[in-house]
């Protein structure tokens, strides 16, 4: 169902100001050719506190049932030319005892992030904010607000990135709204 790709080059880190977890631009190789990927590289203890690569790919595959926009994603391999080929500050971020594919979503260019405070009659013209709020709740996703929108918008398009928060569901989950509080 998702494509894997094999990690070739570096090209950056995001900056911390845009997301806790600092993912990294990847030259990536694939059946289909060349594309730069943004990559989320989770740590050991990001990824026993919940199942984040499973709320990124389930996320993102539930945001097209819903005739939401959100970037193509992939499974994206580190081999060991690629491991090697990082700086030393960088490639101590990866735990070498977890080799498992990574998620990545095809890197947008020319976008600019959901500005807070967008009114409502512009907000409409890049997506319907119910079926947003429809989704959120759908996939119990807290982590879309005015703070952190998670939104990614083009010309005319908004793009939904960001669901590793999604489906950690419990017994406590059932009440609570979430997500697009923006
Ligand atoms: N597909 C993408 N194309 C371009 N930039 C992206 C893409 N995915 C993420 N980013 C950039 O990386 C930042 C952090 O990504 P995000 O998935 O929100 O991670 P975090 O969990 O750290 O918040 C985003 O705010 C955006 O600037
Ligand atoms: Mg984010």
């Amino acid at each position: 169902m998702f494509q894997t790709y094999q990690a070739r080059k570096l090209i950056r880190v995001i900056e911390a100001k845009y997301g806790h977890t600092q993912p990294w631009v990847i030259l990536c190789e694939g059946a289909n050719g060349w594309a730069e990927f943004v990559v989320k590289v989770f740590t050991e203890s990001h990824l026993s506190e919940k199942p984040r690569v499973h709320g990124e790919f389930a996320g993102s595959w539930l945001a097209t049932e819903f005739d939401l926009l959100t970037p193509e994603v992939a499974w994206v391999e580190f081999d060991q030319d690629f491991i090697q080929s990082l700086a030393p500050e960088l490639e101590q971020k990866l735990d070498f005892h977890d080799d498992r594919l990574k998620f990545g979503s095809k890197a947008l260019r020319n976008f600019q992030h959901f500005p807070p405070g967008l009114k409502h009659s512009q907000f409409k013209k890049y997506l319907p904010i119910d079926r947003l709020f429809a989704f959120d709740n759908f996939i119990r996703n807290p982590d879309r607000g005015s703070h952190k929108p998670n939104l990614l918008l083009t010309n005319s398009e908004a793009f939904l990135i960001d669901h590793e928060y999604a489906l950690d569901i419990d017994s406590g989950s059932r009440w609570n709204i979430v997500g697009s509080r923006i």
